[in-house]
């Protein structure tokens, strides 16, 4: 193993009721006023906002509303929210739904208490967080980016035309709480890509060195197998309690840091699909699902090993009568059915580009990631999205 260092904030609760138990202690040391944080309006549809506002009511709150969160959160709605918090004299943050929610929390807990441009000094560019932003609690409403615990923040810029994430540790939340019957809503589709954004956080980490046996590449594979198996069970029955809360804690377990421990990484695919939407706007997961098969074909054969190992580990391929590279190959197959059995788009056209987008400004302005097996030119991104179209 490499040396590390590992720490996480994070305190998580996770289950059934955890909400209406536990947020108004939680929100205890958040001051007089909270701000209650949310995307287009679905926990007002599915009675969790009553939830929450009885409860905050009760604890004795003001509350601040601050809604409209959209996918894909942009700089401009993050200025929007720090604004909101300052002239509220806002005391703490709640941010109630997903990544978008969670990630655009994260930079208004940032934007509001900081003299400078939060972009400017910790986006485009690494920064170093020298003080405390406001206090962030999460409850989490759809699975799958893991965001609830860590320091992760994916903001795009509209105006630049760049979609890009950085984690400070200091924008960990203070909690999380994670009712899995929260997620019961979830449209099929959003339940599927987020599914499916989970198992691709998993395979950025595992396919990148070092590659000897390791704890991070085992758990990988254990979670790998686990959210294949729960996503399949998810699709059959929405209200499998037991799918649905393995998919919630698969999803944390994915980006909470701990499988990133020892490893390179490689995100690579998340690099190409964060400029994709910056570009046409598109669902995360489902971008992931359309970008990674092509992906994988193009480095399968330089990390045949690894390729091959999952095909036997995480599909139970057997490698009988088949050379390294041609199971290394029939991992990538797997993985490619697995993406059409659960109906995710396979084309950057049902993504939203069409003939007129210009791939190659997109391709170009695509960072580079080392590569777990080997690095990328903007030619090589520009030929996986023509691949792709
Ligand atoms: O906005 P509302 O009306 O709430 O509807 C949302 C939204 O339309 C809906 N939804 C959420 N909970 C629901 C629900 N609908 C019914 N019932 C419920 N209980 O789901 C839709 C998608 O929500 P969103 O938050 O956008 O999805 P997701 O969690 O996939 O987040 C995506 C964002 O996170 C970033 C992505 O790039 C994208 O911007 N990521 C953040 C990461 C991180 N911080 O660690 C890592 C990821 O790789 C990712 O990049
Ligand atoms: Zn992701």
């Amino acid at each position: 193993m490499n040396n590390f260092i590992f720490e996480n904030s994070t305190k998580v609760i996770f289950g059934k009721g955890c909400v209406k138990e536990f947020l108004a202690s939680l929100v205890d040391g958040f001051g007089d006023t909270v701000m209650l944080a949310y995307g287009g309006g679905s926990i007002k549809k599915n009675g969790v906002y009553d939830q929450i506002m009885e409860t905050l009511v009760k604890a004795g709150k003001n509350v601040v509303e601050f809604s409209g969160i959209m996918p894909n959160p942009t700089y401009a709605k993050v200025q929007e929210g720090a604004k909101l918090a300052r002239d509220n004299r806002v005391g703490g943050i709640l941010a109630v739904g997903g990544g978008s929610v969670m990630d655009c929390c994260k930079a208004v807990s940032l934007a509001a208490v900081y003299k400078g441009d939060i972009w400017t000094d910790f986006w485009a560019k690494p920064g170093v967080i020298d003080f405390d932003p406001l206090p962030l609690g999460m409850v989490v409403t759809v699975a799958g980016t893991g965001s609830e615990c860590n320091g992760g923040a994916v903001i795009t810029n509209e105006e630049l035309k760049v979609k890009t994430g950085r984690d400070y540790p200091r924008c960990n939340a203070r909690f999380a709480l994670m009712d899995p019957t929260y997620t019961f809503t979830v449209p099929k589709s959003q339940m599927i890509s987020g599914g499916f954004d989970t198992l691709s956080h998993i395979m950025e980490i595992y396919f990148s060195g070092p590659d000897a046996e390791n704890v991070s590449d085992d758990l990988a594979e254990a979670l790998m197998r686990g959210t294949i198996r729960d996503l399949r069970a998810a699709v059959q029955n929405p209200e499998d309690y037991d799918a649905r809360s393995n998919l919630m804690w698969e999803s944390t377990m994915a980006e909470n840091r701990i499988l990133k421990l020892n490893k390179q990484t490689d995100f690579q695919c998340h690099m190409m699909e964060h400029q994709l939407a910056a570009y046409v706007d598109c669902n995360h997961g489902a971008g992931l699902a359309v970008l990674h098969p092509a992906y994988y074909r193009a480095i399968c054969e330089k990390g045949a090993a690894k390729f091959a190992r999952f095909a036997a580990r995480v599909w139970g391929i057997s490698n009988q009568g088949k050379s390294e590279k041609a199971l290394a190959r029939a991992g990538v197959d797997a993985l490619t059915a697995f993406i059409r059995e659960l109906g995710l788009p396979s084309t950057l056209r049902e993504l939203g580009v069409t003939e007129e987008t210009s791939l190659e400004e997109i391709a170009n302005t695509v960072p580079l990631a080392p590569g777990g097996y080997g690095k990328l030119t903007h030619k090589d991104v520009l030929n996986i999205f023509k691949e792709c179209f």
